[in-house]
């Protein structure tokens, strides 16, 4: 660092230029502008970014605010604590713009949280830290005494990697009486030396001499670099050779294959012999265009000797000199400009990810940050970036060749978990280059579902006299949602109704469904109830359901047919029944009344005469139980009948009871009197009577609902087939309250 320069490095610090740029949705990019000089020692502070962004302290703490890297070159590096911008590393600007005029560093600063981007542009000022030097060193010139007044001699230029005024700005030559100095300027800028001929020269009188060549920038103070020119006059009489054009202009497409050729120049000479014999060399070339460039000493022709790179360097600019045998020159330019090819496709660098995101998120929320380049000029530059559109995302273009993917419509896991997005990025070069690539966005659960049963009404049906504690039926309900949230826990509502709480019927696994019957149901007291079962997620906050169980009971053969009519006397004393001797074949003698406490087949009642002391002489209706006589009384009858009688349900397996009937045929009571008082204690009746005993019933009939007597034949009834429900369960599907026992 030569001195003088420290004065320029206070920093200029800009007020921050915010610009606001108007996006879809609450999303805004901030821009903020700094200016500092180069070569800055490390650690200078280039301003507080916290501040210029309006951030409070909660929203910079524990690394919330960072540089987004994305591989590239870190110049800055910024304090996670007081969120000031710090020089990471000395920055060379020639380094790193060469002699572009405007040098900027952009770079992005994210916040996490909520997310957020800003883009910041840090401009690295010029300062004259290069002095002016010749390439090529000293310069050796040959000249003919006879050259005429006027005549120019190419001194070349200096190279100053500054810009602007700390560049290149003038030559100065050692004071002389030959030779005056003209400056002058080329195509791109660059200023030259052109040493001329002000008086005759006397290759007698001073053979050779050499002057000085000063170049000067314009910073202040100015910095110098100069060369030595070495002139030798030499003897010569003859004519410089002179190109065909000043200048060759040539449009190279930046593919041209290595040997290609690039322009052919040509000078011509007057002379004759050795002095006419001309060679061609580079005589002003930068080192990068010689690297690129061949050129033939005896054709003039350049040709391609390294592959070119539109996107390194656009131009190149040199000098060719043409000597002749006599050591006479003269130069052209040549300036190759390299047409752009669309060689690079799009790089698509994706900077920030939010996944997976919750699928309540609302309409417009940041998903990803996307930075698109390409590395070519025009139009073979220009990206568009999109995605697939049947997706809910759209790709909203952000400053800085940022795109933002935001959600567009409203997620649902439960439809879709995962999404593939394929951004693709396509320039407009022709034919046009495409990069994609795909971010594999997850999305997470939220609560949004209820359980929901398979039904919303069931129907159980239990066979009464189950075990207390039997699985009777089992619910399921489902849950779309995941984990936490799908966990279902199952419960019965337990109300009270008439006194009593359903949790002394009925209880439910809690995780499985299933229902337990807590007691033994008896369908003579208890036909059907229903009850409410809740599934409930374990979601915060939880979501449950509702279905309806209506548990009907259905019935069991569990009661023996009792007969009501004729009444069993006390301990085994039969009723008697007078028949009259007249009586004619069909004659009514009585009827046996029986019923069932159960209902359908079971209820279904049969009779039968199971024994008789005069068979044939009675028969009963198997359906009505009527007892008539089967043919006339005959003198050799007993005048003393006894019949036993069994009634028979049709329940699986039946249940039956009997009944004993005594007759006496007789014209009147009186005559029968006597018979009825003689009771002979028969024995051979007797197990039937016991029998009978046993299946007598403690039976309340205050419990037999109205409807169940479908085995019960009336004085007047024909034979009545018995209606029975193909389900026993008579309850209407949707009936608001079951039926629940008036006594238990
Ligand atoms: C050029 O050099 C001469 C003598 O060498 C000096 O007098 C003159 O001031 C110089 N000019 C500039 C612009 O430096
Ligand atoms: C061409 O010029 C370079 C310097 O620019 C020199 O080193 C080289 O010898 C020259 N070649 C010829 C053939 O004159
Ligand atoms: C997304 O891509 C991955 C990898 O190719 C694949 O395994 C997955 O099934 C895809 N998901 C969807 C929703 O297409
Ligand atoms: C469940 O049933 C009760 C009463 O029947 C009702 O108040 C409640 O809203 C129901 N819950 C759901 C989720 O349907």
């Amino acid at each position: 660092m030569a001195g003088g320069g420290e004065n320029s490095r206070s920093v200029r610090r800009q007020v921050p230029l915010l610009l606001l740029f108007s996006l879809y949705g609450q999303i805004a990019s901030e821009h903020i502008h700094y200016s500092i000089p180069e070569e800055m020692e490390k650690g200078s502070i280039v301003g507080n970014l916290a501040k210029d962004l309006r951030l409070n302290n909660r929203e910079i703490g524990n690394g919330n605010l960072h540089i987004l890297s994305l591989g590239k070159k870190q110049y800055f590096t910024l304090s996670a604590e007081n969120g000031n911008l710090y020089v990471r590393e000395r920055i060379d600007r020639e380094e790193l713009c060469g002699q572009t005029a405007i040098c900027s560093i952009n770079f992005e600063v994210v916040v996490e949280s909520p997310m957020n981007i800003f883009h910041v542009t840090v401009e690295i000022q010029d300062i004259n830290d290069h002095a002016p030097r010749f390439v090529n060193g000293d310069i050796k010139l040959e000249i003919s005494e006879s050259s005429l007044k006027g005549t120019t001699f190419l001194l070349g230029q200096a190279e100053d990697p500054d810009l602007g005024v700390n560049s290149l700005q003038n030559y100065n030559l050692s004071t002389n009486q030959y030779f005056i100095l003209e400056v002058r300027e080329r195509k791109d800028g660059k200023k030259y030396a052109v040493l001329v001929l002000n008086k005759q020269l006397d290759r007698e009188s001073e053979g050779s001499f050499q002057l000085i060549l000063t170049a000067l920038d314009g910073g202040k103070p100015a910095k110098t670099g100069t060369a030595k020119i070495w002139i030798t006059v030499i003897d010569a009489n003859d004519n410089p050779p002179v190109f065909t054009q000043k200048v060759y202009t040539v449009k190279l497409k930046e593919n041209a294959p290595k040997g290609s050729s690039v322009v052919q120049v040509k000078a011509t000479d007057r002379d004759k012999g050795s002095y006419a014999q001309i060679s061609y060399n580079f005589s002003n070339i930068p080192e990068i265009a010689h690297q690129k460039f061949y050129l033939d000493p005896q054709e003039g022709t350049i040709t391609l000797k390294e592959a070119l790179d539109f996107e390194e360097i656009e131009e190149y600019a040199m000098a060719v000199e043409a000597r002749d045998g006599g050591g006479l020159v003269a130069q052209c330019n040549v300036e190759i400009s390299l047409l752009d090819e669309n060689d690079n496709a799009p790089e698509v660098i994706l900077a920030s990810l939010s996944s997976p995101i919750p699928e309540d998120s609302a309409v417009g929320t940041l998903v990803a940050l996307i930075n698109v380049n390409d590395r070519d000029s025009g139009d073979n530059g220009k990206i568009t970036c999109d995605i697939q559109h049947t997706l809910p995302f759209k790709m909203v273009s952000a400053s800085n060749n940022y795109y933002k993917l935001l959600t567009d419509a409203p997620l649902d896991r439960e439809r879709t978990p995962e999404y593939n997005i394929t951004v693709t990025a396509t320039d407009k070069g022709n034919p046009p280059l495409s990069t994609y690539k795909t971010i594999t966005l997850q999305i997470s659960d939220i609560n949004d579902n209820c359980p929901a049963f398979e039904k919303p009404y069931y129907t159980a049906y239990v066979p009464e006299n189950n075990p207390s504690g039997s699985s009777i039926f089992r619910v399921k309900a489902s849950d779309p949602d995941v984990d936490q949230n799908a966990q279902i826990t199952y419960s019965i509502r337990n109300s009270i109704t008439e006194g009593l709480p359903l949790s002394s019927f009925l209880s439910i696994n809690s995780e499985t469904g299933t229902i337990y019957a807590q007691r033994s149901f008896d369908y003579e007291q208890v036909r059907e109830f229903q009850v409410e079962v809740r599934a409930e997620d374990g979601g915060s906050p939880r979501l449950s359901s509702n279905a309806t169980v209506r548990v009907c009971i259905l019935d069991q053969n569990d009661q023996s047919p009792q007969i009501l009519y004729p009444s069993q006397g006390v301990e085994g004393s039969s009723l008697f029944e007078m028949v009259p001797r007249s009586a004619e074949e069909g004659y009514l003698v009585t009827k046996v009344v029986a019923v069932d406490a159960d209902s359908g087949h079971n209820a279904w009642l049969s009779y039968y005469l199971l024994q008789a002391t005069e068979p044939g002489l009675f028969s009963i209706g198997s359906h009505t139980g009527e007892i008539r006589t089967s043919r006339a009384f005959l003198e050799r009858d007993a005048v003393k009948q006894k019949l036993i009688i069994l009634v028979k349900d049709n329940g699986q397996p039946p249940l039956s009871a009997t009944v004993s009937l005594n007759l006496v045929f007789a014209e009147n009571f009186q005559e029968a009197l006597p018979e009825i008082s003689h009771q002979p204690s028969d024995s051979e009746y007797q197990s039937d009577l016991q029998f009978f005993l046993v299946l007598g019933l403690s039976f309340d009939l205050l419990l037999i609902p109205p409807d169940s007597d479908s085995g019960h034949s009336h004085e007047d009834s024909a034979i009545r087939e018995p209606q029975i429900p193909a389900v026993f369960c008579s309850c209407s599907p949707f009936k608001q309250h079951g039926h629940f026992p008036t006594k238990l």
